[in-house]
């Protein structure tokens, strides 16, 4: 299913983002290329419901899990 209709991302490629360690709204539009739709984020509430559900932690800032997420 398609959850980034602007950009064409799928939950599949979210989940896996997410597994990987994408842990906070930020970090999972930077590394997906999801939510970057010109003036829309129209899917950021579902991006941050898959993150919620996954169990990652999106209260934090981002700064630590983006590093790691990019690193690897
Ligand atoms: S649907 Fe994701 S940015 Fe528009």
């Amino acid at each position: 299913m398609i959850v980034c209709l602007c950009k064409s991302v799928s939950d599949g490629v979210i989940r896996e983002h997410i597994t990987r360690g994408a842990s906070t709204l930020a970090c999972l539009v930077r590394c997906s290329g999801a939510g970057t739709g010109e003036r829309c984020g129209a899917c950021h509430c579902d991006l941050r419901r898959m993150i919620a559900e996954s169990g990652a932690n999106e209260s934090q800032s981002g700064t630590q899990s983006d590093s790691q997420h990019n690193a690897g």
